[in-house]
């Protein structure tokens, strides 16, 4: 399965990232089938994807895009409760909640529900993606992927595709010439049993002990290290998230 083969995705859970997703992917014009438990809490993501604070409609107000775009995108996305409506799908993406036996029960369902073709992508935060893939047959497992993007969805330039030892190259290259084709940079990351978080969040971590650590040990306030790292190191934010209007009040 190549790129240009990607023209049905399917996306489990509707929620902060689910909803990002599938926004995102309508904007570029794919049809995006979400899937959540219920027409309630899907109702509630359609409005969040349509006139949340980085939704379809916001944008429009924004001037970032014509109220026709705007349109057409909201248009490319169904909402659905029943999970054999993503049956014909060229890639599902996952995106529930974070619990790993969760994961891999819902993917060994789905595997028998999906058609064979399809690409399997988590947007876990941070699970072993061969461990995900625990309860997939052995078919499935050329086309498993871990497939991670950033806060809010439709806004953050960078997802990783992480490649697990049964992962065919092909679907790496297809998932990260994906990512291109929605104007995003696309980082390969090796599954790694035995660790927590791929490259985004590994490094925020270690960097936030770090920071954690100069506080505990008594060498500088959360603000004095937020604006060493934002004057100094030219960070947007500091690791505490001490910006402008806060309670040290600098600028
Ligand atoms: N929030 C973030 O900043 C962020 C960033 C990157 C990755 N992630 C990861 O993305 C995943 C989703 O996180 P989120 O923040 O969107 O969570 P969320 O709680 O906002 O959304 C999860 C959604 O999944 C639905 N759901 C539960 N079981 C389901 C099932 N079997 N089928 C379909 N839908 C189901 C829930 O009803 C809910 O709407 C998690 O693995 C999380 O670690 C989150």
């Amino acid at each position: 399965m190549t790129a240009d083969d990607i023209k049905l995705i399917g996306v489990m859970g509707s929620g902060v990232m689910g909803g990002g997703i599938s926004q995102t992917f309508a904007q570029f014009g794919y049809q995006v089938i979400v899937r959540d438990l219920n027409d309630e809490i899907l109702a509630r993501s359609r409005d969040t994807i349509e006139n949340g604070r980085f939704g379809i409609r916001t944008a429009v107000t924004r001037g970032l895009m014509t109220k026709e775009q705007a349109d057409a995108a909201a248009a490319c996305i169904t909402y659905t409760p029943r999970e054999e409506d993503l049956r014909d799908v060229d890639l599902l993406i996952e995106a529930i909640p974070e619990r790993l036996e969760l994961k891999q029960s819902e993917f060994g369902r789905w595997d028998k529900i999906v058609n064979p073709r399809a690409i399997f992508a988590s947007n876990t935060s941070g699970y072993v993606i061969a461990e995900l893939a625990q309860h997939v047959g052995e078919q499935r497992k050329p086309r498993f992927v871990g497939f991670h993007w950033f806060s809010p969805a439709p806004v953050m330039k960078v997802i990783e595709t992480i490649y697990a030892d049964f992962t065919a190259p092909d679907t790496t290259e297809t998932m990260m010439e994906l990512t291109r084709r929605i104007g995003k940079y696309a980082a390969r990351v090796k599954d790694m049993p035995g660790t927590y978080g791929f490259v985004g969040n590994r490094v925020y971590a270690a960097m936030r002990r770090e920071a954690q650590k100069i506080v505990d040990d008594g060498i500088a306030t959360e603000e004095d290290i937020d604006a060493v790292m934002r004057f100094g190191r030219n960070w947007p934010v500091g690791p505490f998230n001490r910006g402008p209007g806060s309670r040290s009040g600098w600028q």
